[in-house]
């Protein structure tokens, strides 16, 4: 497909998700950020979506980047690490950004912390889907491609 057939989907890790494989393998698995978005790149080919990636841990980068998504892509994937449970500047770059977005988690955020089941981008994205690890991504995928008629 080509771009102007409104199948771009940028994923976009925040905080910490740099440190998988270095992460607790209980919640977050072994695989590392890189080994992570092979895996994703392949569901993006199954489910014919052109896809991108962003990772940051620098907060005002992220929100910059939201910023500028409407020029770059029809849909996001989020998982913005622990900024999902305070970032109201996050939320907020999402709603200017306006495109369809669902947020992922690989683990099960709402068996954990009780400061982890809070999410700031609730009401805003299409769904959130955690605990599945990396099939979540996925999931999610599905959800955009659904969403976006592609
Ligand atoms: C996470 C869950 C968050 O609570 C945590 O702060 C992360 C990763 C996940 O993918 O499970 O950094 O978003």
């Amino acid at each position: 497909m080509s771009p102007t057939a409104h199948n771009r989907v940028e994923v976009l890790h925040g905080v910490n998700l740099d440190m998988l494989g270095r992460r607790d393998p209980e919640h977050y698995g072994t695989l590392t950020l890189a080994e992570l978005q092979t895996q994703i790149k392949r569901f993006g080919r199954e489910l014919d979506l052109e896809l991108a990636f962003f990772q940051t841990n620098s907060e005002g980068d992220y929100v910059e980047r939201l910023h500028r998504l409407p020029e770059v892509a029809d849909a996001a994937l989020l998982n913005p690490g622990a900024w999902t449970h305070y970032s109201w500047a996050i939320r907020d770059a999402l709603e200017i950004a306006g495109l369809p977005a669902v947020e992922v988690h690989l683990s099960d955020v709402s068996a954990r912390e009780d400061w982890r089941r809070h999410s700031v981008l609730e009401g805003l994205v299409v769904d959130a889907i955690a605990g599945e690890g990396p099939e979540g991504y996925r999931t999610a995928l599905e959800l955009l491609k659904r969403e976006l008629g592609v």
